[in-house]
């Protein structure tokens, strides 16, 4: 098959894939939403691939939120799994390179430094189990991939933590914030960036890819508050434990890219993410 210069984009609608579009020209990119292509279809997955003829696939489309996944594990195997093994089979068959998002909740928080790329997964959640399944598949079927691990990722597009507690802050004089939960803080728009310098490269394989540092959930908002002016609001320390959610995540789980800066590509901060993030939206 002779492919063109189009980027395939699953899950069109989501936030890394919109922010795509602030590193890539827009014609470029092809975002598939899922309604146009749900990824569970393996049908429509190869009509739809073998119709768009795309050089590359962007495969981002997933049951994201951990607590979603525990709430229907079922359904996070049907999207995270056999979503992916979909998309694997044809891009085997044509030979279209492929790269892939996976996350933090790979490993089990036991680590008492940043994991890096060589440190041995062993997801606890069902988010982490399905998306390690993932790549599971990928490296036993395909040479030319990119897995790349990202945490906490936050943007316009989404409803993401910072949303949540700006909303809380307007609404409460209190609010209670998980300190013991810990990882990397990843604008979405410093993901775009670095992907596409990995991309020029093809060294194709694993690497983790976030903003520099680490910081618990209660350092994210204090960092957030401050840098917003948002005072008056009494934030209560509380742990993880005695946050009711349905799904529980590893303590700690920060990632540190050291693959990427080998190569020379080097994320902001945390803190440096948020303060963009925060200068170019009104929460
Ligand atoms: N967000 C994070 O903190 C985080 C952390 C680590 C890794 N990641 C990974 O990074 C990638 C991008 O994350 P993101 O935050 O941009 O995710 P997102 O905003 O949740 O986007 C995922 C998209 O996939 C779509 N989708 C769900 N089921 C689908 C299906 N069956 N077929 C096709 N599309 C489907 C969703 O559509 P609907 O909304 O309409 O269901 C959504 O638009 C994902 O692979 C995610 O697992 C994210």
């Amino acid at each position: 098959m002779e492919l063109n210069n189009l980027i395939l984009v699953t899950g069109g609608n989501g936030q890394l894939a919109k922010s795509m579009l602030d590193v890539y020209p827009k014609r470029e990119l092809y975002l598939a939403t899922k309604s146009e292509l749900d990824v569970t279809d393996k049908n429509l997955v190869s009509k739809i691939i073998s119709k768009i003829k795309p050089r590359k696939i962007f495969h981002f489309a997933s049951l994201t939120r951990a607590d979603d996944c525990a709430r229907d594990p079922d359904l996070a195997y049907r999207i995270n799994v056999e979503g992916t093994r979909n998309i694997v089979e044809v891009c085997k068959k044509f030979d279209i390179p492929l790269l892939f998002v996976s996350t933090n909740e790979v490993f089990d928080g036991k680590k008492k430094s940043a994991y890096i790329e060589k440190d041995k997964a062993n997801p606890i959640t069902i988010a982490g189990k399905t998306k390690f399944h993932a790549e599971n598949i990928i490296k036993e079927n395909l040479k030319k991939y990119f897995i790349i691990r990202t945490s906490w990722l936050y943007s316009k597009w989404s409803r993401n933590f910072l949303y949540v507690i700006f909303s809380k802050a307007k609404e409460l004089k209190q609010i209670r914030i998980v300190k013991d939960e810990i990882s990397s803080p990843t604008y979405s728009l410093d993901l775009a960036a670095a992907i596409k310098e990995l991309l020029l490269s093809d060294e194709f394989g694993l690497y983790h890819l976030v903003n520099e540092g680490m910081a618990s959930r209660l350092q994210l908002a204090k960092k957030a508050f401050a840098l917003s002016d948002v005072d008056g609001i009494n934030i209560i320390p509380i742990s993880l434990k005695d946050f009711d959610r349905p799904s529980k995540p590893p303590l700690f789980s920060p990632l540190k890219n050291t693959k990427a800066r080998e190569m020379g590509i080097v994320l902001p901060r945390w803190e440096d993410g948020l303060r963009r993030f925060l200068k170019e939206n009104t929460l």
